[in-house]
């Protein structure tokens, strides 16, 4: 009796699934999260690869985009990305600091001349290599991606390093960027994106330094009155994943998404290279904020102040990745 029903619920269940059709594998979701608003060079490129595997990959991969710190912010999501609850992001080069010294060689100021040179370094051997200098701690780099140069906001104008003194500035979580201010006697401030604004507005900083595309997409123009034209120091991105995520995708998913990446991160920095004067003309339409254009005197006056601050990480960097680096001007 008894077997008679179970036969008879095995063959329920088994017509049940044939009427139903075959059972749909589910997608493989990517969390990208991100700290910048979606009109950035980070923000379209996340944008762009979403649209791109959604092409190339249908119902196979689907893109998620948190923009604007909405998931993740600056010091959590590298965390997040370890224990799965996020599989993308591309935090600024000044962020990889707790996984690796090396990564900090982009923050050294006045390294690189111009993007052409970063251009170079980061697609020589030296600068590939350096995607994989966190694979044992279970990350993995997939390509670089630019914002730009870096200018100084502040509330008071700076021309020369002793302007700076006695300031506080934000910066990112790294340890040059604190010696290169540091170097001018001003005090330094490690603090989340999401707050720079606030800071800024409420005064409890006096100025911070960044790309003209972060500087006018999150309105700093508005609470800042000057900004020093000094292209002291570079912001650009690593887009990341987790080498477990990475390693258990399928060769061809894996090759796919890279693909879309790829593009992603071209398109990407066609918007950079866009931003990095559209927005700086924004912000002299707007009247918010003077801009300061340094003499060739008053430059080299922060070149000699803040280039010691290479010396001081050699050791932890290696001089032949400075050397190479620096070597990518020519
Ligand atoms: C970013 O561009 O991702 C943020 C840069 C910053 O923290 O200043």
């Amino acid at each position: 009796m008894f077997r008679k029903i179970t036969m008879a619920a095995a063959a329920l269940t088994i017509t049940a699934a044939l009427a139903a059709g075959p059972v749909l594998a589910k997608p493989i979701v990517i969390k990208f999260s991100h700290v910048v608003a979606e009109n950035t060079p980070k923000g379209q490129m996340a944008n762009k690869f979403k649209e791109l595997i959604a092409e190339k990959l249908g119902d196979k991969v689907v893109v998620e985009v948190y923009p604007n710190s909405q998931l993740f912010g600056d010091n959590k999501v590298l965390e997040a990305m370890l224990l799965g609850d996020v599989q993308m992001a591309a935090p600024s080069l000044s962020k990889f600091e707790r996984y690796t010294k090396k990564v900090a060689l982009y923050d050294l100021p006045f390294l690189f001349e111009d993007i052409t040179a970063v251009d170079k370094f980061q697609s020589s051997k030296e600068g590939q290599d350096m995607l994989n200098a966190m694979k044992k701690k279970g990350l993995i780099g997939l390509g670089y991606l630019h914002n730009g140069m870096k200018q100084l906001s502040s509330s008071q104008p700076l021309k020369v390093p002793a302007d700076a003194a006695g300031l506080k500035f934000r910066i990112m979580s790294s340890d040059v960027l604190a010696a290169q201010f540091q170097a001018v006697d001003a005090t330094p401030l490690k603090k989340p994106f999401s707050e720079v604004f606030t800071l800024l507005q409420t005064k409890a900083i006096d100025g911070q330094e960044n790309t003209w595309s972060n500087i006018y997409s999150k309105k700093f123009f508005e609470v800042q009155p000057y900004i020093t034209e000094s292209n002291h120091g570079l912001l650009d991105y690593m887009v990341v994943t987790s080498t477990e995520f990475w390693m258990d995708l399928s060769d061809d998913i894996r090759a796919e998404v890279k693909k879309a990446l790829d593009e992603a991160i071209i398109f990407g920095n066609q918007v950079a290279a866009e931003k990095a004067k559209s927005d700086k003309q924004k912000i002299i339409d707007s009247k918010r904020s003077q801009i300061i254009e340094l003499t060739r005197e008053e430059r080299a006056q922060w070149v000699e102040v803040m280039k010691p601050v290479w010396s001081k990480f050699e050791h932890e960097i290696g001089k032949e990745l400075i050397d190479a680096a620096y070597n990518s001007n020519k």
